[in-house]
């Protein structure tokens, strides 16, 4: 495919003749004197490069090149200037232009200035692209931040009007990441994205006209290992055909994003395996404390009675206090044992709605929820079904303390959970109005012993996941600086054959 120069210049002459040497050059070439018409050809397609005159009535080169800039932010632009006017062509590159020719034209000047213009830019271009995904992969494993990184370096680095990353989860695609603006169609999207990964190469697909999409559409495969883990979608309104360029420069933001995601997944293996390992070992510390705990509990007591006896008030009090941060100590230390131990589920006929009410209650016994909203939106289609109460209990415990610690200035506590017949699981959503979670902490959150509270033990999370997981769900967080927090778990359910709806 021809490059494409815009030129423009209000002497007929001078125009006509860079059309011709242009067009030997093998460019394709438009033409005009008219600074509207320049900004028309623009908006309606592509430019590689555009040669702009200087000192042109009304409107200068410079107030023009800063309109193109506007419509096709990257177009390299070459200012045209007579001798003379040097000092202006200076100001014109400080604001944007890539270089000036002096008119007239130098034998060569025009060919060398064009083609440094075009071989550099791509170059330096490439480099800065490099430079952010690469940034990105260096920085925190937190899968949805690489993600995002590179879909924004995609729509940067392509001038696409968006850029969305699918990836492949228990056979469904999930849009991960996405920049520039909201897709008018998601479907359409997503099927690019099945085709590429069925073809394991990059396709393009433009929408018909009959149905009202316009549009390109090119979609990359992300290749991870065995097969594709996904793929990397741009879209671009109709006037913009993706060029060779832009499918080289996708092909390597999916490879970029593919290594993002092995890089993840690795670090995320990791991570669950230090933890398991910090399980294990918190578990033997925690065996090795119980015994001298219970008898040091048992020391105290007796030491309360012998005080109470000999009517020292105050020693007994004080002899009172050690005995109940004993009593905590043991049930942290009950606690931990029991997580290092992934207890055997035993499983009956359970509603959870009226386990949610009981959890919701043991919580607000322990967090005054004075001045909170509390929605309970439960689905009327939940069917008793065969689950672990006492274990539920404790996660769902967990995570509505979680969400009340958070509302501790006020705020909105939505319980709601939503049944599918057709996928045999139900989501129950534990979402607070509170402060949020920093990135850090969002990471970070279901690590045991990681908190961020005075006098937390980090292990609220941990539990939730395993007693989820136990169940063969699984558990999300998304959370919002400033806006709160969302905990969804997803259980599959056997529903038990019992016509009762709760
Ligand atoms: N709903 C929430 N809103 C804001 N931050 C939360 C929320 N839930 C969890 N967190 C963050 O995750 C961290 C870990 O939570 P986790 O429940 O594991 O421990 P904890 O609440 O600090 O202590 P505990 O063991 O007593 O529950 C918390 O310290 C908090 O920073
Ligand atoms: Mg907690």
């Amino acid at each position: 495919m021809k490059q494409k120069v815009l030129v423009m210049d209000d002497d007929p002459a001078i125009l006509e003749v860079l059309e011709m040497r242009l067009a030997t050059m093998g460019f394709d070439v438009t033409a005009t004197s008219d600074p509207r018409k320049a900004l028309e050809a623009v908006e309606a397609g592509r430019f590689d490069l555009a040669l702009l005159d200087l000192r042109m009535e009304p409107l200068d080169g410079m107030r023009v090149m800063e309109a193109l800039h506007e419509r096709q932010p990257r177009l390299p632009v070459l200012i045209m200037t007579a001798h003379g006017t040097i000092q202006t062509a200076v100001e014109a590159v400080r604001r944007g232009a890539y270089d000036y020719l002096t008119k007239p034209f130098v034998r060569d000047e025009l060919r060398s200035k064009i083609a440094r213009t075009l071989a550099t830019r791509r170059w330096a271009r490439d480099r800065e692209r490099l430079l952010t995904v690469g940034q990105a992969l260096a920085s925190s494993g937190v899968m949805a931040r690489v993600l995002d990184a590179v879909a924004q370096a995609t729509v940067e680095a392509t001038d696409a009007d968006r850029c969305v990353v699918f990836q492949l989860d228990d056979g469904r695609l999930v849009p991960m990441a996405s920049a520039g603006s909201p897709p008018p169609s998601w479907e359409r999207l997503e099927a690019a994205a099945t085709t590429a990964m069925d073809k394991g190469m990059p396709i393009t697909t433009s929408g018909s006209l009959e149905q009202g999409e316009s549009g390109t559409i090119v979609a990359a495969p992300l290749v991870v290992q065995r097969g594709p883990a996904g793929a990397l979608v741009i879209e671009t309104a109709a006037r913009l055909e993706p060029m060779e360029d832009d499918l080289e420069i996708l092909a390597l933001f999916s490879s970029q994003a593919a290594i993002a995601i092995r890089n993840t997944l690795d670090l995320e293996r990791l991570r669950s395996g230090a933890v398991a390992a910090l399980g294990r070992m918190a578990t033997q510390v925690a065996h090795e404390i119980k015994n001298p705990l219970a008898g040091l509990r048992l020391y105290v007591r007796h030491l309360e009675q012998r005080l109470a006896r000999t009517g020292d008030a105050d020693a007994r009090d004080l002899a009172g206090k050690i005995a109940t941060t004993v009593d905590h100590l043991a049930s942290v230390v009950s606690e931990i044992t029991a997580f290092g131990r992934p207890p055997e589920l035993h499983r009956q006929a359970t509603a959870l709605h009226p386990l949610l009410d009981e959890c919701l209650e043991l919580a607000s016994a322990r967090r005054p929820t004075d001045g909170l909203e509390i929605v309970r939106a439960f689905d009327p289609m939940m069917p008793r079904a065969q689950l672990d109460a006492r274990e539920l209990r404790k996660a769902f415990l967990n995570l509505i303390l979680n969400a009340l610690e958070a509302l501790e200035g006020g705020g909105r506590l939505t319980i709601a959970t939503a049944y599918s017949a057709a996928t045999g699981s139900v989501t129950v959503t534990i979402e607070d109005t509170g402060p949020g979670m920093t990135e850090e902490t969002l990471a970070r959150a279901f690590d045991l012993f990681f908190t961020t509270k005075p006098d937390g033990t980090g292990l609220g999370m941990s539990i939730a996941r395993s007693v989820i997981n136990l169940h063969a769900g699984e558990i999300t967080v998304s959370s919002r600086l400033g806006h709160g927090t969302k905990v969804q778990a997803r259980l599959p359910l056997e529903p038990v054959s019992d016509s009762a709806r709760l």
